[in-house]
């Protein structure tokens, strides 16, 4: 079986330039079908690739038990050589394909079939052990060094992660078990990992179980996150669905999550680290999102935000037996900002608070954090929402001294559970207006005629990228 499915031979040359010594392998069934499945995957990408190969190529068992790490490090490698000449995609074929990390390459994809499950392996030695993000200073674990995550890139233009809704699932257990037995020496491995990356994208995937966070694109630009089912237990530590961190020009959508933390948590950076390195998080579209998170927010903006949050756009989001809708954490020592915050349209069933803003969240790196360093809260609109069996409306904690300004709620209904709190809306240290709200709002947000809060007319760049339509062969169409 040839290393390389081609269905021209002008392909086959090319390919046999690049890899002489394996190209002589593939000198039969180059203009043939690979085993059937491949010329059926059709999918959507930013880019498609020219040339196409199977895990099974690099020695892939998907027994379950075999370790694919190898495997998938020397496909890689392999494939990162095709760069400048169309690129590549790895398609993982079903099966059951145990593995440690490995690290993606630019111009390349890789194509998790429907019935495939990548599994990550629960053996330590196949994570290495990576520093602490910049813009954090430490793992979030544990003072020290992180584990790397389970699929990595770092320095990346061009690279996609999609299937078939085929499966990563992270075996966290062994890892929630460590966490809260505190015998972690090392923070946690996310699933997915892109740093300083630009032209990503992530879709049609089911992620299951992962060790800590899910999906956590830091310090990219130009993002697609589609199509993902994420699954972890309610109750696994700090399993957040999907947290872009120090990110630009950032589309998530058709998502859903259901999970032990924030389904989505918007980040840049913590306290003097965050402050230092300076990126913000901004031009964020979150449209279709359905979220399941007892203990935790549907979308939480912070708490580490000292890059600064700017300009998110959250539209037709479903929350149901959570503990809040949109929520800003933050607390002094963070700096920086989170402003220009717009939702629209939000469905809301079984909450704790509707709303909720927390200035005094705590949580420091270090001792090293600047008690002056007050975070800006300003200009957050939220529109068009119904809530039902909710406890508390609204929870609002600004900072003494340092209020939340330009607060905005407009036309949301939001119904009571049975036995409520007694406080509806608790406000303090924070400044705003609403319009058709019940029950009513607290003073600090007075009744203006009816107006509509604020969301942008205006198309953000990520939105005018157009998927192309691309297959399991490797040829363009
Ligand atoms: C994801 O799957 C859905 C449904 O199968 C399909 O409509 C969509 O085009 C896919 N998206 C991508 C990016 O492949
Ligand atoms: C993956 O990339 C990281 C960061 O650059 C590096 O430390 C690690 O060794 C790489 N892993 C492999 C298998 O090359
Ligand atoms: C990746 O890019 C960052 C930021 O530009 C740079 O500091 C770092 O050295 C680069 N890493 C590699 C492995 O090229
Ligand atoms: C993907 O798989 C998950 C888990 O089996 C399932 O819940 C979800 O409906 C599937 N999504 C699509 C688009 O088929
Ligand atoms: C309302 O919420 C409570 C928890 O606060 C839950 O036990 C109950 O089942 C919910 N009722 C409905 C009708 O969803
Ligand atoms: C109020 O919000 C609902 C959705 O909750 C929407 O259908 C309706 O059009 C909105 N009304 C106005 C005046 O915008
Ligand atoms: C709130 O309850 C009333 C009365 O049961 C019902 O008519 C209305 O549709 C409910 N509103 C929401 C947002 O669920
Ligand atoms: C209301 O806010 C104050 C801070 O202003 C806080 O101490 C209190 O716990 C809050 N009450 C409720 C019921 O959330
Ligand atoms: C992809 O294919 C679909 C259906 O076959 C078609 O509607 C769409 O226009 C195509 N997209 C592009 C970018 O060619």
């Amino acid at each position: 079986m040839g290393l390389f499915q081609k269905t021209k031979k002008s392909h086959v040359i090319q390919i046999a330039l690049a890899f002489l010594t394996l190209a002589l392998l593939s000198s039969t069934e180059v203009e043939c079908g690979r085993d059937g499945y491949t010329k059926l995957l059709d999918f959507q990408a930013i880019n498609c690739r020219k040339h196409s190969a199977v895990l099974t190529d690099f020695g892939g068992k998907g027994d379950g038990k075999t370790s694919n790490t190898k495997a998938f490090q020397s496909a890689i490698s392999q494939l990162s050589q095709l760069a400048p000449d169309g690129g590549a995609q790895l398609i993982v074929p079903p099966g059951q394909w145990l593995t440690g990390s490995f690290n993606l390459t630019s111009h390349f994809t890789l194509y998790i079939h429907k019935e495939a499950v990548i599994l990550a392996s629960q053996d330590e030695s196949e994570w290495p052990v990576i520093s602490p993000l910049p813009s954090y200073g430490r793992g979030t674990d544990a003072p020290g060094a992180r584990f790397i995550s389970l699929i990595f890139g770092t320095n990346l233009t061009d690279v996609v992660i999609t299937g078939g809704n085929g499966t990563i699932d992270g075996q966290g257990a062994y890892w929630w078990g460590k966490f809260k037995n505190k015998q972690l020496k090392n923070s946690r491995p996310y699933l997915i990992e892109i740093m300083f990356s630009q032209e990503v994208q992530i879709s049609n995937l089911t992620l299951i179980n992962a060790p800590t966070w899910n999906v956590h694109p830091v310090y990219s630009r130009d993002i697609i996150i589609q199509g993902l089912t994420i699954l972890a237990p309610i109750d696994s530590p700090n399993t957040d669905g999907i947290n872009p961190d120090s990110c630009s020009n950032i589309r998530i959508e058709d998502c859903y999550i259901v999970s032990g933390d924030d389904c989505i948590a918007v980040k840049s950076g913590w306290d003097e680290y965050g402050i230092s390195f300076g990126v913000p998080t901004q031009h964020l579209i979150i449209r279709r999102l359905t979220c399941i998170s007892p203990d935790s927010a549907v979308i939480a903006l912070g708490s580490e935000m000292s890059g600064g949050i700017q300009d998110v756009r959250a539209e037709d989001i479903t929350g149901i037996s959570s503990q809040s809708g949109v929520r800003i954490k933050t607390a002094v020592g963070r700096g920086a900002y989170v402003k220009d915050i717009y939702v629209k349209g939000m469905k809301l069933y079984t909450m704790k608070y509707v709303f909720w803003m927390t200035g005094n969240y705590g949580s420091h790196p270090d001792n090293g954090f600047n008690p002056q360093a007050f975070p800006v809260i300003q200009n957050i609109n939220y529109r068009d929402i119904t809530a039902q069996n909710v406890s508390m409306p609204a929870d609002l904690e600004g900072i003494q001294d340092h209020p939340f300004t330009g607060i905005c709620i407009s036309n949301a209904s939001i119904n009571l559970s049975a036995n409520p709190k007694k406080v509806l809306w608790n406000c303090s240290n924070i400044a705003g207006v609403s319009s058709k709200v019940s029950p009513q709002p607290c003073n600090l947000l007075p009744n203006k005629e009816p107006m509509s809060c604020g969301f942008p007319p205006d198309t953000l760049p990520i939105d005018n990228v157009m998927l192309k339509n691309c297959s399991g062969s490797g040829t363009n169409i």
